[in-house]
Order: C-alpha cells, then structure tokens, then sequence
C-alpha cells in the first residue's frame, strides 16, 4: 500500500504546502445525491446499506464520481459501536437513530465492555479494505469514530435529543457511572479506529457532535479527556505514513487551544467560529478543517462560490486548511451547489497561493 497519487488532503492535515486546498465533504454520500437513495433502497434500509461492505463502499465512492473530491470518507455510522456493545441500533422511519436498550441501569452499565472490532463490527473493516481496493490508491480514505462522549448521549438517551436531560443526570447525579461508561467505550473506539487504520484507514476523524453543550469544566472532563485518551492508544504509522487525527467537536469553537493540545493533527470547526481568529489562536500547531455553513448550500451558485471565497481569504494563504462544511450536508442540497462549491474552492485556492 503506497500513498495515494492526490495526497493534497494527507499533506494540508501535516500542514505541509499545497497546489490548492484539499476539500472533502462531511456526510458526502447521503440523501441529497439520487444514487444514494437508489443504492439505499436496493439495501432495504440505512442500516442494511451500511451492514453490507459491498454497497457499503458504492456508496463512499458516489460523490467522488461526480466532485472532484480529495479524499473518500467511509461510509458507515457511529452508532455502530454501541449496537455492537449490545444495546440494539434501529432507525424508526424519519425519526432518526434509536436504542431497544438504552443504558440507564446500574448492573447494565456495569455489564458494559468493548467489542472486538474483528467480531462485532466485521462488516466495517471489510467495508474500509473494499473501499480502499476501489480507489486503488486515487485519493485517500478517512476512517471514523464517534466521541466516547457523543456515543454516550445517545447510549444512555436511547435517541437523540434536545436536552440530554438522562445524560445530564447521570453527569451530575452520578458521575462514577457517566466515568465507567466513558472509559469502556474509550477502549471500543480506540481498538476500533485501530482495526479500520490497519485495514487501511489513512486518516480519522473523531466526530464530537454533543462535546459542545457542556460547559467548559464538563467537556474537558467528559469529552476532552476521553478523545486524549482514544488518541494517546491510536496507531499513528501504518506502512511506513503518519496517519493523521483530526477532531470535529461542534460547538467548540471557544475551546480549541485546548483541542490543539490533545495529540491531534487536525481541528474540525463548526461555522459559528472565524477560521482567521481560529488560525491566529492556533498558529500551525494543527490544521483546520472547515468551516463553511452547511446551509449556504441552500443558496445560488454565485452566493455558494462567494461565501467559499470568504473562507479561503479569511484562512489566508498558509498551509494546514481542509476545506470542508461545518457539519455534515443537509439532504435538502441541491448537486449543482456543491459542483459550484467543489470548482469554486480549487480555483480560488490556486489563485491566492500566486498571488
Ligand atoms: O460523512 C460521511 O459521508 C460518512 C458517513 C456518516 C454518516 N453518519 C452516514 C449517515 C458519518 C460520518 C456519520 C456520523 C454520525 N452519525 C454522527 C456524527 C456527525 C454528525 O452528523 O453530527 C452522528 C451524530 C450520527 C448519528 C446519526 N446517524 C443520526 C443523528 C442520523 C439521522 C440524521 C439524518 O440525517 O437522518 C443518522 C443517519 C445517517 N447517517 C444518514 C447517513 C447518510 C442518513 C440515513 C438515511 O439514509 O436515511
């Protein structure tokens, strides 16, 4: 296995120089594309679509064929690790995710341990050795994780919400408990992200959608420490190439000297932060990863193509940016903005770089 032939978006995450601005897409291939719709209805269902490695990887490799995109992100969920902990992942129909048994007992929270990746959750790591057949080495694929702490809203919610009000019991009530299920699942992502990097995972992302609703105390000691954690146990070298990490907490915007400190390579910023400030807080000690609003998509392709510009002046022209959204795309999208995107964001980033 050898690095990829685009490996603009490997060399931005090292902050090294670029010809352009690599750019990617959180939540690439979903709803918003029709190909994606009829793959996932030959699946059955979302989760039947991300069970089998062979759709799995048609669907990863979708928004490629149509955007000139430099890097693939395995399509799966992050739900996955706690289904294979045992608390039953399903999709009520326009409702979103869902536990049969969400863990809100003592003796089930004590029950809990990490799955065998190579067991429990085979079906992804052959996905990510498929999909990584697929681009024979074209751009390079982003494996992924939840937050041990994002995974834990929804394990003790049950479903997502808009209070976290059982999560945020615990959190208080009874800390020990919200502790014991933070490590164990800690250890699940850690193992995890280790089996889809030697499957061939050239970087990964650690997805921390709920980090930024706690207050700044909580989220260094319920999120924070456990994203340090997972790092600190993460094989960063595989086949001779550095494997970047990159962490996306929404909502941290206000927290990211902190974030750069926790061994990654990469921060992810939502678009409620100004990437020039970000960039001047956290110099080239990481990259970013960001920032436009997902919803200037719902835009013209002129207003698209202007407020990626705005992005790209306000980063400047240092090395270390992957352009990206500031969260994942909404199924509302319409194609042809992300085509204006996409050409908007190569062709400007060349032009600053001359001049
Ligand atoms: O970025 C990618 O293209 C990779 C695929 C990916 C999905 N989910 C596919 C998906 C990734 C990286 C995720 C991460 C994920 N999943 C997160 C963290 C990022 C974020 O968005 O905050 C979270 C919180 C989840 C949990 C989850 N999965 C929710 C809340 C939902 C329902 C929301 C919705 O859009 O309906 C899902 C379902 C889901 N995951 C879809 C996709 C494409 C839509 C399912 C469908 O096709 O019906």
């Amino acid at each position: 296995m050898s690095r990829p032939r685009n490996d603009t978006f490997l060399r931005a995450l090292m902050r090294q120089p670029t010809d352009y601005t690599p750019t990617w897409l959180m939540r690439q291939a979903g709803r918003y594309l029709p190909e994606y719709c009829e793959t996932r209805r030959r699946a059955g269902n979302f989760l039947a679509l991300c069970k089998s490695p062979q759709l799995a990887c048609e669907v990863t490799l979708q928004p490629l064929a149509r955007f000139p995109l430099d890097a693939a992100i395995l399509f799966s969920d992050i739900l996955t690790v706690p289904d294979a902990m045992g608390l039953g992942l399903y999709f009520a129909e326009g409702e979103g995710p869902r536990f049969e048994r969400p863990l809100r007992e003592e003796w089930a929270i004590r029950d809990l341990s990490a799955p065998d990746p190579h067991d429990k959750l085979r079906y992804v790591i052959d996905a990510v050795a498929e999909i990584r057949r697929a681009l024979d080495n074209s751009v390079p694929l982003i494996g992924f994780s939840g937050s041990p702490f994002t995974l834990a809203c929804y394990m003790v919610e049950g479903s997502g919400s808009s209070d976290y009000r059982h999560l945020k019991s615990m959190l208080y009530a009874r800390p020990d408990l919200l502790h014991h299920i933070l490590g164990v699942t800690a250890d699940a992502v850690t193992q995890y992200l280790n089996a889809q990097i030697e499957a061939g995972a050239q970087a990964v992302q650690i997805f921390d959608t709920w980090g930024g609703t706690l207050t700044p105390h909580a989220y260094r000691e319920f999120s924070l420490a456990y994203m340090q954690r997972v790092i600190a146990g993460l094989k960063r070298e595989q086949d001779g190439e550095r494997v970047p990490v990159i962490v996306f907490t929404k909502g941290g915007g206000q927290w990211l000297e902190d974030i750069a400190a926790i061994g990654c390579d990469a921060v992810g910023l939502d678009w409620t932060t100004d990437i020039a400030q970000a960039r001047a807080r956290v110099g080239a000690k990481v990259a970013l990863q960001g920032n436009l609003d997902p919803s200037a998509l719902f835009g013209t392709p002129e207003s698209v193509s202007a407020e990626a510009r705005r992005v790209l002046d306000a980063f400047g022209n240092h090395p270390g940016h992957v352009f990206n959204l500031g969260h994942g795309i909404s199924q509302f999208t319409d194609p042809e903005n992300v085509t204006a995107l996409v050409e908007t964001v190569r062709s400007h980033s060349r032009a600053i770089r001359v001049g």
